[in-house]
């Protein structure tokens, strides 16, 4: 997933936008953008949305974002969308992998009686919203089978840090919020799961989007979240693995085949050794799975 969408769940009119917008992901959301005496109606809206929308032949893949464990809504969020079949369910306020486990206990109670096998619906942990989530970023590793990407926040944290400002006047993350970056990323590559970027708040700054975007790929995450339909073209294009980048991977690739044993090749002037491979291997890899290679 490049691209993955945020959309109030109360919002028919976006939802509906949402759907044709090019994400790879539409996120409803049941959060932090639906206010308290909302949420019921949200529930309701996202469960008509998803099983209205699920069945289409070619679609973005249908997240939830319900609300964190300890709000004591969950269970309720829960009940109400997993009948309609998501693809995963976003977790807020992550705090490791006994939260992720505490989920998938309450995911596969809910298949069963919704007729779904166990791990159909997938997990996406917002890892990095609370201090204590912080010192739990490496307990995700082998929590559960569900687990399919992690991403991090810096609204929810810079409110409990008690922080002026989580940007400095450039628009670029303070230190705080470039460790919980830093600590989402060595997370995700240890559960081996996506790295998914945080949003852009800015949603009419499309220069900044597009230098997150490139600072994100090159660090090593694999997507990022949006908040604005405009932002998903520019997120797609970062994301998609350019095509002399592909062609390099395949050189380097081909360079090993055909060197059986070897630990280094050497292409046009460069020394490429076994973590060289390792990377063509996992590019190529993505590239296939996006019909790109
Ligand atoms: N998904 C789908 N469509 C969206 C959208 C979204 N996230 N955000 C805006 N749009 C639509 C608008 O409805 C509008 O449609 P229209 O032209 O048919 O009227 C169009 O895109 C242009 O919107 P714009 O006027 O530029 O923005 P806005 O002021 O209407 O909305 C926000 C701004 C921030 C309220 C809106 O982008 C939004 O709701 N984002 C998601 C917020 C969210 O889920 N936050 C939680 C996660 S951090
Ligand atoms: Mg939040």
């Amino acid at each position: 997933m490049r691209s993955l969408l945020f959309v109030p769940a109360d919002a028919e009119k976006k939802l509906a936008k949402a759907m044709e917008s090019g994400a790879d992901a539409v996120i409803v959301d049941l959060e932090d953008s639906i206010a308290p005496d909302r949420k019921a109606e949200a529930r309701i809206a996202a469960a008509e949305f998803i099983a209205a929308v699920s069945e289409w032949s070619s679609r973005p893949r249908l997240l939830v974002r319900v609300n964190g464990l300890e709000t004591g809504l969950t269970d309720a969020d829960l009940d109400a969308v997993i009948p309609a079949r998501p693809d995963a369910v976003m977790l807020p306020k992550a705090e490791g992998g006994p939260a992720v486990i505490h989920l998938d206990a309450k995911l596969a109670v809910r298949e069963a009686a919704a007729g779904l096998s166990e791990g159909h619906v997938t997990v996406v942990a917002i890892a990095t919203e609370t201090a204590q989530a912080l010192f739990l970023a490496g307990s995700y590793q082998g929590a559960t089978r569900r687990l399919a990407g992690l991403t991090w926040g810096a609204e929810d944290l810079s409110v409990e840090l008690g922080a002026e400002a989580n940007r400095d006047a450039d628009g670029r993350f303070l230190d705080p919020y470039r460790l919980a970056r830093t600590l989402c990323l060595a997370a995700a590559a240890a559960a081996r799961v996506q790295a998914i970027d945080t949003v852009s708040i800015d949603f009419r700054d499309e220069t900044r989007l597009a230098r997150e975007c490139e600072e994100a790929r090159r660090d090593g995450f694999t997507g990022k979240m949006a908040i604005h339909p405009a932002q998903v073209p520019v997120i797609n294009a970062v994301f998609t693995p350019r095509p002399e980048v592909i062609a390099r991977a395949q050189a380097i690739v081909d360079a090993f085949a055909a060197a059986p044993g070897a630990g280094v090749v050497g292409i046009d002037g460069v020394m490429y050794d076994r973590p060289h491979l390792a990377r063509a291997a996992a590019l190529l890899a993505r590239a296939k799975q996006m019909g790109e290679a």
